[in-house]
């Protein structure tokens, strides 16, 4: 019988996000150290592995499945993993299959994405200023990520932005990355920083707390709230002036945690229930033995129990990163 994954306060998981590769090809400041070692590929989930986990968890009611890493799309086999899982939308069984990406790669796999049955996916960008753009990635280039962009909308895929809000980011630097979202019809999410992972610099430093950035641009623009809804945690505004919308994802300002949906597998097969905890399930043991679906089962059960009602982020001078791993372990 169909048994939905409903955790100790009362809360359904219906969201999956799946880290395939922890592997990056830059190496933005807020997410790594520049020295960051990685995984062995021997590690990692097989296609297989990561197909059974991810249709486990649709048998259990999960609705949206999203992958990201690393940067997901430095996975070879992503593209055939996600074919072979379309056949959850075709079967009305799964909502969304989607994909959180820093984009450099998207000029080769946008079409083949959309082929395969994404519709929209979401890009990490953080300014538009060429040198900035180079600075905060440490190397990479703008042009290619606007050459991915131009590919994603061509192939018809429709494309969020994602914005870290950094302290030293100048004041129109927000705004022209709202401009540049908004005139091409894209979607653009603000996100506060969380202090996951030493990355070599405090970030107390690095932090801008969205309710600082909302009240600027709301001396200059109409902000007005709607109810648009993604599954995700972001709350969104219409911005009267352009006509688009700009969401708002606030860790540390204003806590979502109480609606909480999700939760993350990383690309060795642990479970994490919360993006602010240190604590994992291990699914790959479950996978690899013998025992079928129904040990599977039993440690989904048992991880999402245990999940915990939320984060306790602090960003303070001198306050240690909260949890130790970096983002790209378990994928934003
Ligand atoms: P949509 O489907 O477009 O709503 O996307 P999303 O916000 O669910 O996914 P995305 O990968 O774009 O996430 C944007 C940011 O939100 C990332 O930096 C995530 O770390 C952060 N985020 C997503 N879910 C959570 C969460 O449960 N807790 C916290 N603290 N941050 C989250
Ligand atoms: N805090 C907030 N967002 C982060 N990201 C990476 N590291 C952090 C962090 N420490 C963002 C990326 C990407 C998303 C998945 O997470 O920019 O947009
Ligand atoms: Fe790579 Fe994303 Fe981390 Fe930037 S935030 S280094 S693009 S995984």
């Amino acid at each position: 019988a169909f048994a939905p994954l409903i955790d100790g306060h009362d809360r359904r998981v219906t969201y999956l996000r799946v880290s395939v590769t922890d592997r990056c090809d830059l190496r933005c400041v807020y997410c790594m150290s520049e020295a960051m070692t990685f995984l062995p590929k021997r590690e990692l989930l097989s296609l297989e592995e990561l197909d059974r986990l991810c249709s486990a968890f649709i048998t259990r009611g999960v609705r949206k499945l999203r992958f990201t890493g690393g940067e997901p799309l430095v996975r070879r086999d992503l593209i055939d993993l996600i074919g072979g899982l379309s056949r959850h939308l075709d079967a009305g069984a799964l909502d969304e299959i989607t994909l959180t990406t820093n984009g450099t790669l998207l000029s080769r796999h946008a079409k083949a994405l959309a082929e395969r049955g994404v519709r929209r996916i979401n890009v990490s960008l953080d300014t538009l200023c060429p040198d900035r753009y180079r600075a905060i990635t440490r190397w990479g280039s703008l042009d290619k990520i606007l050459a991915g962009l131009d590919a994603a909308q061509a192939a018809g895929l429709a494309v969020k932005l994602n914005a870290v809000a950094l302290q030293e980011s100048d004041e129109g630097e927000i705004e022209r990355l709202m401009r540049f979202a908004h005139g091409r019809g894209m979607d653009l999410t603000l996100i506060e920083v969380m202090p996951l992972g030493d990355v070599g610099a405090h970030r107390a430093d690095q932090y801008l707390s969205l309710e600082t950035v909302k009240a600027r641009l709301g001396q200059r623009y109409t902000l007005e709230p709607i109810a648009h809804r993604t599954g995700g945690p972001a709350r969104y505004v219409r911005v009267a002036e352009t006509g688009g919308r700009l969401g708002f994802i606030t860790p540390l300002s204003h806590n979502f945690c109480e609606s909480c949906n999700r939760v993350r597998v990383t690309c060795t097969g642990q479970l994490y229930t919360c993006l602010g905890h240190e604590g994992a399930h291990d699914l790959r043991a479950a996978l690899r033995g013998s025992e079928g679906d129904e040990r599977l089962d039993a440690a989904m059960d048992a991880a999402i129990a245990n999940k915990p009602k939320g984060h306790d982020f602090v960003v303070e001078r001198g306050s240690a990163p909260t949890v130790a791993r970096h983002m790209n372990v378990t994928g934003g």
